[in-house]
């Protein structure tokens, strides 16, 4: 190769070089020339058949036109690099003026039911009562029989029950209409004495403002062989007041019918609406929160306890009621309709958690 022959491919690869992309590119021209196959070293290849007076001056020649193209390479490699690097920073750059984006944990809402449930459990909790649990799934005799409604019992009709259909058993598996199957179960499986709430969804084919087919009750049940009506009274105050965050709270007490309990009572609390605001304990307006009594001695035999021996109280609290009553919030239909802009009004922040100490709303 002639030396304007070496000059053209110099400069041939210097402007490859130049007008290389980016390092992708520049990589392919380095390979083209530099490469194992590359022009410049197929050059160098040629040496070793070559006269040795000619091989020096040759040698030179491709040699200066191999450092030419390296440096070239490696300033263009260079450039590109520092190109990339600021291209990369203009396009992540991050503005630490940007306000701090709030987490799940501040922005998540826990729903007034889970939040007045926990206010609920904290209570009683203090006052020794444990929880129990029951499947929203029930069979008929929890639900019913062992509840001293048995089969055709008038009372059964006021339930709205849905119903299963029927097992190879003959019976129908239900959705539990009231936590008060809980009763039963905890009866069966411990001994006396008890003391337990059973807080859970329950469910009726029921639809208006104030009732929806899925709402929530706690549950509570105390025996002991000796338990009378005013351990349940002051049970149910002390609950009220620690409830509603106030020194006193007005209650009713009426006189009422439910087949587990005798005597059976239903309990109405006092309230004023001034304008918007709800004020408990005060005014002259009553709201139902619960049916309670004392537990009828068919329920107790039906779970293989002495009613010669044993009696208790029990109570059932609509829990979705009281959190409208404590929280003012006026329809039972928005808790369940998943709608965001409500749970961002009315939820509560998930390190929230409601203790005796700290004030249970506090
Ligand atoms: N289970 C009743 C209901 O859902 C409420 C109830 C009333 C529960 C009296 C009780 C009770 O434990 O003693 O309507």
């Amino acid at each position: 190769m002639s030396a304007p022959e070496l000059d053209s491919l110099q400069s041939e690869l210097l402007e490859a070089i130049s007008r290389a992309a980016d390092l992708g590119a520049l990589e392919e021209v380095r390979i083209a020339a530099l490469g194992k196959k590359g022009r410049v070293s197929e050059l160098m290849q040629l040496l070793g058949a070559m006269p040795p007076e000619e091989r020096r001056d040759f040698g030179q020649a491709v040699n200066t036109v191999k450092t030419a193209v390296a440096d070239a390479l490696e300033a263009k490699r260079l450039e590109l690099a520092s190109a990339a690097t600021a291209a990369k920073l203009a396009h992540e750059r991050a503005d630490v003026t940007l306000p701090v984006r709030e987490g799940p944990i501040a922005e998540g809402r826990i729903h007034p039911v889970s939040q007045v449930t926990d206010e609920i459990t904290e209570i009683f909790a203090d006052m020794g009562f444990s929880i129990a649990e029951g499947p929203d799934i029930e069979t008929d005799f929890n639900n019913f029989t062992a509840l001293n409604m048995p089969p055709e019992h008038p009372a059964r009709q006021d339930h709205d029950t849905f119903y299963f259909a029927e097992g190879p058993d003959g019976t129908r598996a239900l959705l539990r209409t009231h936590t008060s199957p809980v009763q039963i179960r905890t009866m069966l499986k411990q001994k006396p004495p008890l003391r337990i709430i059973a807080p859970g969804r329950v469910y009726r084919c029921d639809s208006d403002q104030t009732h929806t087919p899925m709402f929530h009750q706690v549950e509570g049940l105390v025996i002991d062989e000796e338990t009378h009506l005013g351990h349940l009274k002051w049970v149910l105050q002390e609950f009220c007041k620690a409830f509603f965050e106030v020194p006193e709270v007005k209650m009713r007490f009426r006189a009422s019918h439910f087949p587990f309990t005798e005597p059976s009572m239903e309990v109405d609390i006092g309230y004023a609406k001034i304008g918007d605001e709800i004020k408990i304990g005060e005014g002259d307006q009553w709201l139902e929160i619960l049916g309670c009594g004392m537990v009828h001695p068919n329920v107790l035999r039906a779970v293989n306890l002495d009613p010669a021996k044993y009696q208790g109280f029990a109570f059932g609290l609509g829990i979705d009621r009281i959190a409208m009553l404590k929280y003012g919030m006026p329809d039972l239909r928005a808790f369940f309709s998943g709608d965001l802009r409500w749970l961002k009004h009315y939820g509560f922040a998930p390190l929230a958690i409601p203790t005796l100490a700290a004030g249970l709303s506090a």
